[in-house]
């Protein structure tokens, strides 16, 4: 019934690499995250910010599966880190889940000023009991250089936007360098109808009878990117599970990179002004 396929993080715990995305899923986000688990999904990637973290923690409870077989991230936001309640947000986290621990928790944005602030109490936090790993989240490599300077433990992810239009060769050559996991976030771009109807996303699938965004997250696994697709389509769901049978050619790898236009969501460098 497990998916295969799980990524060693550089603290030595076992992450696996699809899990199911639930930014946006709202009141479908109990249903969706039952789907999930039903199918074999492993791994949750929750956000206080989302809102929906009670209807995680319920799911997965209701669900029976042992919470030990269950990875859940969830995120510290932004105007926690600055209003300096990083501790209490960790804990009402904690609660709105309830699910004895979590098992990555992610500083949502380098909110500039307090990231270091806010790594210092995930490094207090991080005890293996109620938190078993910790990192970041839309850093791009002079955050985690900054973060790095000042930091005991070092980043097990950053959880950033990666996709064939925004392919970020640099930033994930530099994490691999520094043994930090990429995962990726909107590996679909968020619902971007140009890519998933692009025709050589197109012609690449229907070699192997496989949809577009079983080929981009396809591409994402076999390169080592831990994704989190989200849907709250039992059949979509199902679908973005079904990668671990095909593999694509060195050729179609490069093809996809090359695909890069740098079309990202929100700028690591300016979004925290907003929030
Ligand atoms: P829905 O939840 O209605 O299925 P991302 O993970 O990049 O943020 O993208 C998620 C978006 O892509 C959601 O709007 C989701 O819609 C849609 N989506 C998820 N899986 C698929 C799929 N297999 N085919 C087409 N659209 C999908």
């Amino acid at each position: 019934m497990n998916l295969s396929g799980n990524v060693t993080l550089n603290n030595g715990k076992s992450m696996p690499i699809l899990g199911l995305g639930v930014f946006q899923s709202a009141e479908k986000t109990y249903d969706a995250v039952r789907s999930a688990l039903d199918i074999g999904y492993r791994h949750i990637d929750t956000a206080s910010l989302y809102g929906n973290e009670e209807l995680v923690g319920k799911a997965i409870r209701d669900s029976g599966i042992p919470r030990s077989e269950i990875f859940v991230t969830t995120k510290l936001w932004n105007s926690d880190q600055r209003s300096h309640r990083q501790k209490d947000a960790f804990w009402e986290s904690m609660e709105r889940l309830n699910i004895d621990y979590i098992d990555l928790y992610l500083l949502h944005w380098p909110v500039p000023e307090v990231f270091h602030e806010s790594w210092t109490v995930l490094e207090e936090l991080y005890d293996g009991k109620n938190l078993k790993s910790i990192g970041v989240s839309n850093f791009l490599e002079h955050h985690i250089d900054e973060l790095m300077a000042g930091a005991s433990v070092k980043p097990t992810v950053d959880q950033v936007e990666v996709h064939p239009y925004l392919t970020r060769r640099s930033l994930r050559r530099y994490l691999n360098e520094q043994q930090i996991a990429c995962e990726a976030l909107s590996p679909l771009g968020r619902d971007n109808k140009a890519l998933l109807t692009d025709p050589r996303l197109a012609a690449i699938g229907a070699r192997y009878g496989k949809t577009v965004a079983q080929v981009i997250l396809r591409w994402d696994i076999q390169n080592g990117i831990i994704t989190i697709p989200k849907s709250v389509h039992p059949d979509r769901i199902r679908q973005n599970s079904e990668i671990f049978d095909f593999s694509l050619t060195d050729e179609e790898m490069e093809q996809i990179e090359q695909m890069n236009r740098n079309q990202l969501h929100e700028d690591p460098e300016t979004f925290y002004h907003y929030f």
